[in-house]
């Protein structure tokens, strides 16, 4: 159960969910718990703090996003050096901690102007997008190596424009979704062109986006109505976004695919039962679904799409995202575990897998769900105003798993 030698074993964040202090589109927005992400887990004063803990957690490697909103006040505006100067001092803190950074261009969120502008739907927002890369490439370039351009675009748009839990809340807007499919991945195309030249012969520069994998399947096979729904948000938010930036000729413009995987969404009289849809608890078990706080888990499914992934595309891939919300440490570590035995027989199988990053450090403001979903390896205690964090006990399993780069003893 040994991974590869190199393998990168890592934690994920995003800026929105973690820094506090930011003026973006969720800045006034109120979660489902009432509460919003103004402070969050307040990283953007504490990131020296984060990255001891990250040393303790004994990673080699960690994703985390850069925040557009604080660096270009308008398009193409100079970034901002006093902000640009607190990314760069968290980068040579990682780097004096021998922590690799992997940096997520845009996760979920814009400046305000882009936003005005009709957001993604307007295709202004791709040459302002490539403009803040170009800037941000050519100052980081020597310290950051890996880049994700767009952390789960199918699932922005989606949220953003089909089901409206995420700003500017529209529904149904079908037209929308591609539209903004479409454009972000021409801004990964251009972005990627531009990352890649800033590469050296010492030094390739790689990119990728980070792709959400959902299995959708009808819980009864032959339930017509429930397999076409799940054929349909198969179309639509797996093939149709992983054609767009990766079919044909954009294949070439991705060194790696970045990969989320948490599990399933089954399908049973039109309605998706899972908890994150509000499928009362008591059905989930009576039909036999196992699943954490948000979705259902399907460990085997990991195989299946790392053997896709690497049948189509012949790239390496980085589970840039796997984790569990629980308040059963045991539940999470068994789904960890699993899953990473999953990862490694593909390995064995011939996938070219570089590294793993759980999701995620910190309990953090997870979106629509506010602080209710608690992801972390660590836990932020929110009803203090110190937010003391403090490591749960995945922690520990996750530990032996990076500093072995196995998992057998952790079993
Ligand atoms: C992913 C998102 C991440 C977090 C996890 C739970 O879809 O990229 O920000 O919300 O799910």
């Amino acid at each position: 159960m040994k991974f590869p030698d190199g393998f990168l074993w890592g934690t994920a964040t995003s800026t929105t969910q973690i820094e506090g202090h930011i003026d973006n589109e969720w800045t006034d927005f109120v979660a489902q718990d009432g509460c919003n992400c103004r402070i969050a887990c307040d990283h953007y004063h504490r990131y020296a703090e984060d990255i001891e803990w990250m040393s303790k957690l004994g990673v080699n490697s960690y994703r985390f996003g850069i925040e557009w909103s604080r660096l270009q006040s308008e398009p193409f505006a100079p970034l901002n050096q006093a902000e640009l100067a607190r990314y760069v001092d968290l980068l040579d803190r990682l780097k004096a901690a021998g922590i690799t950074p992997m940096v997520v261009l845009h996760h979920f969120s814009n400046p305000p102007w882009i936003n005005a502008a009709g957001g993604w739907t307007n295709s202004a927002a791709i040459a302002a997008f490539v403009d803040y890369v170009g800037k941000l490439v050519a100052v980081l370039k020597d310290r950051v190596h890996l880049w994700n351009t767009f952390n789960e675009p199918d699932t922005y748009a989606c949220l953003a424009y089909v089901m409206g839990g995420y700003p500017p809340h529209r529904k149904w807007r079908l037209g929308q979704f591609r539209r903004v499919i479409k454009h972000m991945a021409r801004a990964h195309e251009q972005a990627s062109h531009i990352i890649q030249r800033e590469g050296s012969s010492s030094r390739r520069q790689e990119v990728g986006i980070a792709k959400n994998w959902t299995f959708f399947h009808a819980y009864k096979r032959f339930s017509p109505w429930d397999r076409l729904t799940a054929f349909a948000c198969h179309y639509t938010f797996n093939k149709f976004v992983l054609n767009a930036f990766l079919g044909g000729r954009r294949r070439k413009d991705s060194t790696f695919i970045g990969l989320n995987y948490y599990g399933r969404v089954r399908f049973h009289h039109f309605r998706a039962m899972i908890p994150a849809s509000g499928a009362p608890e008591h059905r989930l078990k009576e039909y036999g679904f196992v699943c954490d706080d948000m979705v259902e888990r399907y460990p085997e499914g990991l195989g299946k799409i790392m053997a896709y992934l690497t049948h189509r595309f012949h790239l390496p891939v980085y589970i840039t995202e796997h984790g569990s919300a629980s308040a059963d440490e045991e539940f999470r570590k068994r789904d960890l575990l699993n899953n990473l035995a999953v990862l490694q027989g593909s390995i064995t199988s011939g996938a070219d897998v570089r590294g793993f990053y759980y999701w995620s450090l910190l309990d953090n403001f997870e979106w629509q769900f506010g602080y209710s979903k608690k992801f972390g390896l660590l836990s932020v205690d929110f009803s203090d105003e110190r937010l003391p964090r403090r490591m749960k006990p995945l922690a520990e399993t996750y530990r032996k798993v990076c500093l072995e780069n196995s998992i057998f003893h952790s079993r």
